[in-house]
């Protein structure tokens, strides 16, 4: 729904303008559940366009979270998706991203519909801000555990929009619950919510079509890709910063500051083992 007369938005940074050139092969494909997460985080994040949709139906009306959205958020969500297929297919050039992003896109595609949104404008925004803790969240811990160059800077780059995401939808947030406002306990139910849901349905979908087109032969095999997801979990569990997670999901609770350190750490490790269990 872009409107060709208005100026295009500048990308903060462009996956053309890294040289995939200097990637250690090896040394990456080396880290085989790595990769796997990677491609299912690719698989996710090129299917943000489903989602746009859908929010902008929500949001039909407002000018400002419409025009964010279309111009900035989608196009940054999919280059997020595009570096990372690009970053695939040079380290895996014998799997076919395309056929299992399609077998993927159908069967997502139909999770994702109204159904899944929060009841008002303010508490879907604090369901966003949990999505955009997530990832944010995700590819720090992606960053901490390859010791491939390109990798890392291709995740520091996503990880620094989708703390950006997090700051509109906090501070659209703020905006709706002016009008809305609801109180903690409303927030901390939407909070707790997308907590639960992140979890589970969008990582384990991707993942299964990740394994359909890397191992074909073992597809049916169910607790051959039971032991790869908990593994693929641990690898992100180690690496999580659940202070940064925390700190991210305390905020639209807008807690006094003297009560803030005593839910921190419980927080902290009821939200490492629910994110990535
Ligand atoms: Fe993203
Ligand atoms: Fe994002």
């Amino acid at each position: 729904m872009r409107n060709d007369n208005e100026p295009r938005h500048v990308m903060p940074w462009r996956i053309e303008d890294i040289d995939l050139t200097r990637i250690d092969r090896q040394r990456a494909a080396a880290n085989e559940d790595l990769m796997l997460l990677l491609a299912a985080s690719s698989f996710i994040e090129s299917g943000s366009d489903l989602y746009t949709s859908n929010l902008n139906v929500f949001f039909n009306g407002d000018p400002e979270v419409s025009e964010w959205l279309n111009r900035e958020w989608e196009p940054e969500e999919l280059q997020h998706g595009r570096a990372l297929k690009t970053y695939i297919q040079y380290v895996w050039p014998e799997f076919d991203w395309d056929a299992a992003f399609q077998t993927f896109i159908e069967e997502y595609s139909t999770t994702c519909s109204f159904e899944e949104f929060e009841k008002t404008r303010a508490l879907e925004m604090v369901a966003r801000c949990v999505v955009e803790t997530g990832t944010a969240t995700l590819y720090r811990a992606i960053g901490e555990c390859s010791d491939e160059p390109v990798l890392k800077e291709i995740t520091a780059n996503i990880r620094s929009d989708e703390v950006r995401h997090y700051k509109h939808f906090f501070r659209y947030f703020k905006k709706y619950n002016q009008i809305e406002g609801h109180g903690r306990l409303a927030v901390l139910g939407a909070l707790m919510r997308r907590v639960i849901e992140i979890r589970n349905e969008d990582s384990e979908i991707a993942l299964r079509h990740v394994y359909a087109g890397r191992y074909p032969d073992r597809v049916r095999d169910e607790a051959y890709s039971r032991e790869l997801t908990a593994r693929v979990n641990k690898l992100v569990r180690h690496n999580l910063s659940a202070d940064m997670c925390v700190k991210m999901l305390l905020k639209p609770l807008n807690l006094p500051a003297k009560i803030r350190p005593g839910v921190h750490y419980p927080l902290a490790k009821i939200t490492q083992h629910v994110f990535f269990r």
